[in-house]
């Protein structure tokens, strides 16, 4: 059984007044009838240039936004039907990496609270566990303990991104959405927060729908890789097919628009 399993999902926006005047409404199918699966432990990337449904997608699989229709399942489980604390739950096990490090860090909050957030919503550790955990969490991540005293503006965008991730571990979770996690940052720092999230999914077999408008960044990590166009998945299959043997125009437009990255870069 498959760890997510999404069918014929679609969200559909409203367009308000029209800008133009005259009250022509519309909509955008942001989403317009997606199907995959992601198996555990694999890595599913989704490419695709901006506006083509990949954020929207990735909220809908945390149900952060409700879906017009469609079915999505994690662990065989309806996640539309979930209600109260079974919502609170799966959502334990199902957490999102934003693209902006420094916008998705509350700059009051000392990196212990940031990252200790969800163990006080969620568990009922004490102070002293929490902080033991933050610690953890933090080596984790490749930072130094002391960080745990330190605010958000004091660290640099990757290290910012490393507590973001950080938080996102805290409970333990099976599944992650990396909504563009380094698409804010140099390609040199970029390179090391993708190497931490491959090295994480190593150690903790995590599972994730990585998103990403860059078709190199997205070959490095992925195992399989879905392209998005206008809400719509065009080509899914094994990374390497996907690069080297595209059979969608869509897909050979992107490759065409990027340049070579070898592995590791
Ligand atoms: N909350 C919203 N209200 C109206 N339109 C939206 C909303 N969120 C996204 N859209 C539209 O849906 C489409 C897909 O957006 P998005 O999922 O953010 O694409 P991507 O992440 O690939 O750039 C775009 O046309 C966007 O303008
Ligand atoms: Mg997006």
């Amino acid at each position: 059984m498959p760890l997510l399993e999404v069918q014929d999902l679609v969200k559909v926006y409203p367009l308000g007044e029209s800008v133009f005047g005259g009250g022509g409404r519309g909509e955008i199918r942001a989403v317009d009838g997606v199907s995959l699966q992601i198996d555990r432990g694999e890595a599913l990337g989704i490419v695709g240039e901006s506006g083509s449904g990949k954020s929207t997608l990735g909220r809908l699989v945390l149900r952060l936004i409700e879906p017009t229709s469609g079915e999505i399942r994690f662990a065989g489980e309806d996640l539309r039907q979930a209600r109260g604390a079974r919502l609170r739950q799966l959502r334990r096990d199902m957490q999102i990496i934003f693209q902006d490090p420094f916008g998705s860090l509350n700059p009051r909050m000392r990196v212990l609270d940031i990252v200790a957030e969800p163990l006080i919503i969620h568990t009922t550790l004490d102070a002293r566990r929490r902080a033991e955990r933050v610690n953890e969490l933090l080596r984790a991540v490749g930072l130094e303990e002391s960080a745990a005293g330190r605010y958000p503006h004091e660290f640099s965008g990757g290290q910012r991104q490393r507590v973001g991730i950080a938080r996102a571990l805290a409970l333990r979770p099976r599944f992650i959405v990396a909504d563009e996690p380094v698409s804010a940052l140099d390609v040199s720092v970029g390179a090391q927060i993708v190497n931490l999230l491959a090295q994480l999914q190593r150690e903790l077999g995590l599972t994730y729908l990585f998103i990403s408008h860059s078709m190199p960044l997205v070959r490095y990590l992925a195992t399989r890789i879905a392209v998005m166009h206008r809400g719509k998945v065009v080509e899914i299959g094994p990374a390497e097919q996907v690069t080297s043997v595209p059979v969608h125009p869509y897909t050979r437009a992107l490759l065409a628009a990027t340049p070579k990255m070898s592995a590791g870069n």
